[in-house]
């Protein structure tokens, strides 16, 4: 069989990121991150899209020239088609549909969140069917039983806000800039996580809850800084090291009880959240202390990258799971 290249495209949120892959073997993978963003705290939707708008030519082009592959040597083009903010999601997919027509190539759309899950299968070692994979970003807190490379079941997800979220908020009220999650992350190294104590939601079976948690903290911080103006500088590695073990404890609990409900041992994390520490040291403590297999993407593949909608799509290419030009870019996307 002849070699099976791809282009892939993610701009689900406000990473622009292209990537090309021979035979499911990653060649690039480059990411313009959108800093304009920081001084608002979170996210802009339509800043966000007329980044991705100057950025895509470059970004893929860039992608295309670090690989060494010349465009006439593509199989397909891919392209996240959701879930993701409407207008990210339609400069990346007008770009990759363009581009497929224009080179008579197939194209391939891909679910943003199986593709953060399929992550794994870009590096060694590769997880075996079947596995849990506990996937946190900025938008998802799931659990997934994954049964086959594009055969996954959510067993477990947040009613309310994601993990993500839930550091991104945080760090807001820190008055610390957007994305907060790496910052909150770094500030806790130097601090002790069991200085101060948030409350733990209550939630059934294998879902998840961080409004409450939100909450708490937002209550937290008024009353301290009622008494003491200066509580956050004066505290504020006890703060994110307090903050993030609660959040990361919230998931691990819930991902041993997946565990032993499924009695499945082989358990991955993956999306922005599984490149904190702490989680992944958790993770790796607990798993060898009780028998698991861990997996844990490399950095780069664990925040919004092309790279892992590249493999994806090397799948779907396998399974002739192509899609017409005209499929619709979806905000909201079931798994
Ligand atoms: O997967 P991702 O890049 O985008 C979405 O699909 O949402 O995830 C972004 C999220 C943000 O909320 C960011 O704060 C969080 O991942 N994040 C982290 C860390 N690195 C990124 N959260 C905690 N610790 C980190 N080191
Ligand atoms: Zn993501």
């Amino acid at each position: 069989m002849s070699e099976i290249i791809i282009l892939a495209i993610e701009s689900s949120c406000d990473d622009t990121s292209a990537a090309v892959c021979v035979n499911g073997k990653m060649l690039s993978n480059v990411m313009a991150n959108q800093k304009i963003h920081e001084q608002y705290g979170g996210v802009v939707p339509e800043l966000a899209s007329r980044e991705h708008v100057k950025n895509i030519i470059p970004v893929v082009f860039e992608a295309m020239k670090r690989s060494g592959i010349d465009k006439k040597e593509l199989s397909a083009v891919a392209f996240t088609r959701g879930p993701g903010l409407m207008g990210s999601l339609l400069a990346g997919g007008m770009f990759a549909k363009s581009f497929a027509q224009a080179l008579d190539i197939p194209l391939i759309d891909v679910h943003h969140m199986q593709a953060h899950v399929l992550a794994h299968f870009i590096d060694d070692p590769k997880p075996s069917f079947p596995f849990l994979c506990l996937t946190v970003s900025g938008g998802h807190t799931q659990i997934v039983l994954v049964k086959g490379y594009l055969n996954m079941e959510v067993i477990g997800q947040t009613l309310d806000d994601a993990a993500g979220e839930a550091f991104d908020k945080t760090a807001k009220l820190l008055n610390l800039p957007y994305p907060g999650g790496p910052l909150i992350d770094k500030f806790a190294r130097e601090g002790n996580p069991n200085a101060f104590k948030f409350s733990e939601p209550q939630i059934d079976h294998l879902n998840f809850s961080f409004s409450g948690l939100k909450t708490n903290i937002l209550y937290f911080l008024q009353k301290e800084i009622k008494s003491n103006p200066d509580f956050i500088q004066a505290h504020l590695n006890d703060i994110c090291a307090s903050v993030q073990n609660s959040i990361v404890s919230i998931l691990m609990k819930k991902l041993k009880r997946a565990t032993e409900e499924t009695g499945i041992k082989q358990v991955a994390i993956s999306g922005g959240v599984s490149a904190n520490s702490e989680l992944r040291k958790q993770l790796l403590i607990y798993g060898e202390k009780h028998g698991w297999e861990t997996y844990i993407p490399e950095f780069q593949y664990c925040t919004d990258n092309a790279g892992m909608i590249a493999i994806t799509a090397y799948f779907k290419y396998l399974a002739n799971d192509f899609c017409p030009i005209e499929i619709p870019i979806q905000a909201r996307m079931e798994m």
